[in-house]
């Protein structure tokens, strides 16, 4: 059987339409209806009368808004989604973070040059920022202009040459470009289990690639990059963690943090706290406190952790080490705390002794700093894997240490 005619800009267009509008609400209330079943929700919605093409577009994109709620994306509900878009969109609280950021700093204007499905264009938008989106996939660049009805979008590869100098002359020098690069080939090879594209961790291979970022001859460019990426001197560096997960490393070619390297951190869909960095500490605890705080990671990815330490009269387990300890109760949002029980030394045996002895039969492991896996860890030490006391494998000084631990609820 011939493969049917396949027209993604045609359907795009349809999707756009206030016939595409309506069939996307028609298509939410079945999918409702039959329990959220998208079989039974497509031979409904064709029932209606609906081509296939666009009962299966209507339907999709059901399903990606389910998708972009789940992961905490908070799409508008008429917003145009595809599943690479959504993998590769700033989440609200990120997205309206540099938004206020690069507003504050004195922009009138934003040269959005990577605006995929415009999660960050919208952001600026929503700051008050007039911006000029670049896009160049024509599907997404039709979606980008849907869903960012305020912003002005162009279809066009903007390393061509002939697009960005001419945009570039628009923008005042207290205006800001921005660029959130592809780091994932939609055409490149997927990963086995979850289909996602594979990222790149190659700067060069993003695109477009950071040299060509770098080379953008305005004062002003802010740059979503990924976690492992290392801004040259110069630049201004701000890992951003959600819930303990860094999502990105924002870098500015100008002042727009107040600090050379910091970490923002966002938890439960709320900024909690910028920490700068500060001087690599020398000074680490002689003994082990009677509480750890296990340091959220975009502290430690941004170098500051030995300053958040001296905020809080704590101090790091050893030079290599993402745990912090002291004698007193602390409540921070970039610490996770813990109370000691005891410090697990000795051979597996007396390990496996203390343990039973304490009644220990389940715990959950945490391994940040050491080449240990935690299962690899519960089996030495007998135990089965579950929530309550809490087993910390890091480094003190030169050697692995291992401390038990229960969580302390914290103050807010
Ligand atoms: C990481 S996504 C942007 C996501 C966006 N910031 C958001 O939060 O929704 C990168 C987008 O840049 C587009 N892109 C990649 N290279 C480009 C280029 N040279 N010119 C214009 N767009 C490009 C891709 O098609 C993709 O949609």
């Amino acid at each position: 059987m011939p493969a049917p005619d396949v027209d993604p800009l045609g359907t795009a267009e349809w999707l756009c339409s206030p016939a595409g509008d309506e069939a996307r609400v028609r298509a939410a209330a079945l999918a409702d209806e039959v329990g959220g079943d998208p079989l039974r929700a497509a031979a409904r919605l064709r029932g209606t009368g609906l081509p296939p093409d666009q009962a299966s577009a209507a339907l999709d994109q059901v399903v990606l808004h389910r998708l972009a709620r789940e992961r905490g994306m908070a799409p508008g509900p008429g917003m145009l989604l595809t599943r690479d878009g959504l993998e590769a969109a700033t989440g609200p609280v990120v997205a309206r973070h540099r938004a206020d950021l690069i507003r504050a700093s004195g922009a009138r204007r934003v040269l959005d040059l990577t605006g995929g499905l415009g999660f960050d264009t919208r952001a600026l938008t929503d700051a008050g920022l007039e911006v000029q989106a670049i896009e160049r996939d024509p599907v997404i660049a039709r979606y980008l202009a849907h869903n960012c009805p305020t912003a002005h979008v162009v279809n066009a590869d903007a390393t061509d040459p002939s697009v960005v100098p001419g945009l570039l002359a628009e923008l005042a020098p207290t205006d800001v470009v921005f660029v959130d690069p592809a780091r994932r080939d939609p055409h490149g090879a997927r990963e086995a289990t979850t289909a996602r594209a594979r990222p790149e961790r190659d700067p060069e291979r993003w695109s477009p690639p950071w040299s060509w970022v770098a080379a953008i001859p305005h004062p002003r460019i802010a740059v979503k990059a990924a976690p492992a990426f290392r801004p040259p001197e110069g630049w201004q560096a701000q890992w951003v963690s959600v819930d303990r997960t860094v999502v990105e490393c924002a870098t500015y070619s100008w002042d727009a943090t107040g600090h050379s390297r910091s970490a923002a951190i966002v938890l439960r869909g709320t900024l909690r706290g910028v920490i700068p960095a500060g001087v690599a500490s020398e000074s680490f605890a002689e003994r082990v406190g009677t509480s750890v705080h296990e340091v959220d990671p975009a502290v430690s990815r941004a170098g500051s952790l030995a300053a958040l330490a001296a905020e809080l009269d704590l101090r790091p387990l050893g030079p290599d080490s993402s745990w912090l300890t002291g004698d007193h109760d602390v409540s921070h949002p970039a610490l996770r705390s813990f109370r000691v029980i005891a410090e697990l030394d000795g051979p597996p045996r007396e390990r496996r002794r203390r343990l039973s002895s304490l009644g220990i039969t389940h715990a959950s492991v945490k391994c940040r700093d050491v080449a240990v896996q935690p299962q690899q860890v519960l089996r030495d030490l007998g135990l089965l894997e579950g929530s309550g006391p809490v087993i910390a494998v890091t480094r003190s000084r030169e050697a692995t240490m291992m401390l038990l631990a229960e969580p302390i609820q914290p103050v807010s």
